[in-house]
């Protein structure tokens, strides 16, 4: 009968998964991959990723160990969590590990062919990093663009002194986003995108959200290539849509630049659009290039400094003697009035123990963005196979309790004893910005921009929670997507101190 057929089918099928179980698990060992979990007939351990796959694949790699191997679908994918493995695939191996491994949602406009935070490590992408270096991140560039960001950060202090007197909460992230938002408008060009708590700024925020949110969600597409067409969740189309708005706004001031240099009464302006024309003009680059750069330099630096700063404040609102050091240490350097200036930043110790600690618990990106391997990569005993995915858990490292005593509890202090440890790419166990060629080409831009904020912050108010609510309730739940969010926004009140 019936169940009779259902039995005698299910135990087939349960007998046909345990036998290409165990073929996978024996495919493992000839190919010399990884240690890492059985995976599942066809869907491999997509299942085990589950909503936060950073938490369940740093558990995992406490079975399997830091150097593991996973079938995501069809995609050989290796999962790297120690600061020793780190290294061995972004120092020893760099350049066979510098490519990038392309998320469906990315392949829109032909963003994988063009842009430079996707294309493989070849001549375009080194001249594509030299400019941007040159013209934006440079000691003399940045240095030479200071008084951009101390106009942004006035804007934030009056923000917030305004909700001070007014008694009212402000999102934190939300107002660390105009400012970066507009920090960055500001550099590319030269516009001044929104203003605090306007319509424009939701919608910024959604279109940059929207960026992050489809590259980063885990899409039947990237695991079985075949569905791309299809495209069952539809994450290519939402992608395309937020691309195409975020071209379509420096399409339009692109051209009004180009017009005006050709009608010659274009006013000197000195942003990054200005120095791109100029390549552009000598026939050095595309308008293509200029374009998506653009649209990488915004997306890549808004989420990711203005996320870093909601959670050290978050953290801070935690640890209120923590908050209160650092005002002191501002006053001890800056006084009672003026303005920090960057080269001040170096002498504020506590403070950037307390960023530094905040990149430990909260990097950005989970996972840096995931590289590719372009050549089988011997490691040990083991070889990440060509074109593996190659994901570099800094989340995981952050929290090892093997490498940080008291891992989970937020202690800036312990950064203090070892202050020799930095984020710039030479200490594995501290790499939110990535290392090697790929390493994070706005870490000097960021690395300004969080201390300021923060120092904005903190320096002239004292912060309480709304309605109530305690410290030690605060929900610190995480958002994923390309780049890690708080889930629930923080919304502080803002006081005299
Ligand atoms: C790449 C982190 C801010 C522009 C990256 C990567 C990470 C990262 C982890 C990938 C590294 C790798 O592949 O190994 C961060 C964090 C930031 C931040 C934590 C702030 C707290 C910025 C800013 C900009 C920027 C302000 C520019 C204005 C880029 C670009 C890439 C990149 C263009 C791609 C580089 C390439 O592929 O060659 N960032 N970033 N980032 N970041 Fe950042």
């Amino acid at each position: 009968d019936f169940i009779t057929f259902l039995l005698v089918l299910s135990s087939i099928l349960w007998t046909c998964a345990v036998y290409l179980t165990s073929k996978s698990s024996k495919t493992r060992k000839s190919a010399r991959l990884p240690p890492g979990p059985n995976p599942w007939p066809i869907i491999g351990n997509i299942l085990e990723l589950g909503p936060k796959p950073h938490q369940s694949l740093a558990k995992l790699s406490r079975k399997h160990g830091p150097l593991m191997s996973l079938k995501l679908g069809s995609i050989t994918t290796v999962v790297v969590s120690s600061p020793e493995f780190a290294k061995t695939i972004l120092q020893t191996h760099d350049l066979a590990c510098s490519s990038r491994s392309i998320p469906h949602a990315i392949e829109v406009l032909n963003h994988d062919k063009i842009s430079m935070a996707w294309i493989p490590a070849n001549s375009k992408w080194r001249k594509l990093r030299r400019i941007c270096k040159e013209q934006m991140f440079s000691v003399s560039s940045l240095d030479a663009s200071q008084g951009l960001r101390k106009e942004k950060l006035q804007k934030l202090h009056e923000y917030v002194s305004g909700c001070c007197k007014a008694g009212q909460a402000l999102n934190i992230g939300e107002a660390a986003f105009t400012t970066t938002l507009n920090l960055m408008s500001a550099t590319l060009f030269s516009v001044e995108f929104a203003q605090f708590g306007s319509d424009s700024l939701q919608e910024m925020k959604d279109v940059v959200w929207g960026v992050m949110k489809y590259v980063g969600m885990p899409n039947l597409a990237d695991y079985f290539p075949i569905l791309k067409r299809a495209d069952p969740q539809g994450i290519f189309r939402q992608s395309k849509f937020y691309f195409e708005r975020l071209l379509e706004i420096f399409d339009r001031i692109i051209d009004e630049r180009l017009e005006s240099r050709a009608s010659g009464v274009s006013e000197e302006k000195k942003d990054m659009v200005e120095a791109l024309l100029d390549f552009y003009q000598r026939d050095e680059i595309s308008r293509d290039d200029i374009n998506h750069l653009l649209l990488n330099l915004f997306v890549a630096g808004t989420d990711t400094t203005a996320g870093t700063v909601e959670w050290a404040m978050t953290e801070l609102i935690r640890h209120p003697k923590k908050m209160s050091r650092i005002r002191d240490e501002l006053r001890d350097i800056i006084g009672e009035n003026g303005q920090l200036q960057e080269s001040e930043i170096s002498r504020l110790p506590y403070l950037h123990a307390v960023v530094k600690e905040t990149f430990r618990l909260h990097p950005a990106a989970p996972f840096l963005v995931p590289h590719k391997a372009e050549a089988d990569v011997e490691i040990d005993c083991y070889v990440v196979p060509k074109n593996a995915k190659i994901l570099v858990n800094v989340w995981a490292s952050g929290r090892d309790p093997n490498i940080w005593p008291d891992a989970d509890l937020f202690m800036p202090e312990r950064f203090l004893d070892h202050n020799e440890i930095d984020y710039r790419g030479n200490d594995f166990e501290l790499i939110p910005f990535g290392a090697g060629r790929r390493i994070c080409p706005g870490l000097p831009l960021a690395h300004r921009m969080v201390h300021l904020m923060l120092a904005t912050l903190i320096r002239d108010f004292g912060w309480k929670l709304g309605n109530g609510q305690k410290a030690e309730e605060l929900d610190m739940s995480e958002k994923f997507g390309l780049s890690l969010q708080k889930a629930i926004p923080l919304n502080l009140l803002p006081m005299k101190p």
